[in-house]
């Protein structure tokens, strides 16, 4: 693809981060956030590439975080080629034997945050013909007793769906892309389960719905390991 404008939230580790470098080594400028000073420092350290990587404190969950991210990647590198919305995260618990007190942050996080980044983002996507990703999850497509973090995902499939139908209208492509499980620090609780896949394969299938040809729309992308039982 031609050289793009790339902003990835939460990207300081595992898919995102993974993202973020495969990105890089294409040529493109990425753009990252995470809400972890300690964490975005070794990720901009290890990165490298100063010149075409920009590192942002921004809770997605926060507007004027994420409309201050915004509008600093346009700032910084002249336009927006494609937003991710990537940041999130899991409690773990269920509702029925959890802890209420840890499910604002994730219910914000996972569902306010890809509106927040899109509602900030789609004027600038607009005006170069850009793209919206969503990550997703299989648990947004598949029902688990009392998991509030899998309702957050079809909320996730959902806000997928309509700001598709919203953005198609004004040139911009809209893909969710949703990940089976993955070996990432999103796992550090409950540990990944052995057929987890590494990060990279859902890393190529951003890169993959960033790189269609003009006019066309990839949608929906599913990566499952071999052996996930749901
Ligand atoms: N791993 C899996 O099996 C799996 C499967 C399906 C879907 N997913 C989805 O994939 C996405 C990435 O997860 P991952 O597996 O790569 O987990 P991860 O390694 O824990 O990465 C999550 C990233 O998001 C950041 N983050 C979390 N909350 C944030 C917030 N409010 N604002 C800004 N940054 C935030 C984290 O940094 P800070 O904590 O420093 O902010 C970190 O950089 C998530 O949406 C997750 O739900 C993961």
């Amino acid at each position: 693809m031609a050289t793009k404008t790339v902003l990835i939230t939460g990207a300081t580790s595992g898919i995102g981060a993974h993202t973020a470098r495969s990105l890089l080594d294409r040529g493109h400028r990425v753009a990252v956030t995470g809400r972890d000073e300690t964490r975005l420092k070794s990720f901009l350290d290890e990165a490298g590439h100063p010149d075409r990587l920009l590192g942002m404190i921004a809770d997605a969950a926060d507007w004027e975080a994420t409309e201050s991210a915004v509008t600093r990647t346009v700032e910084h590198f002249g336009a927006l080629d494609a937003a991710v919305a990537n940041a999130g995260f899991m409690t773990g618990d269920s509702i029925g034997a959890g802890d209420p007190a840890s499910w604002a942050p994730m219910v914000l996080t996972n569902v306010l945050g890809p509106a927040l980044l899109a509602h900030a983002a789609l004027p600038h996507l607009e005006a170069t013909g850009g793209r919206l990703v969503l990550i997703g999850s299989v648990a947004g497509l598949k029902n688990s007793p009392g998991n509030l973090y899998s309702a957050t995902k079809w909320a996730t499939t959902g806000l997928a769906e309509n700001l598709r139908l919203h953005a198609t209208s004004r040139g911009i492509g809209v893909t969710l892309v949703n990940p089976g499980m993955i070996d990432t620090p999103f796992w550090q609780d409950a540990g990944a389960p052995p057929f987890a896949l590494p990060p990279q394969p859902v890393a190529d299938a951003v890169c993959y719905a960033l790189d269609q040809p003009a006019g066309v729309d990839v949608n929906t992308l599913t990566i499952r390991p071999i052996g996930q039982p749901v």
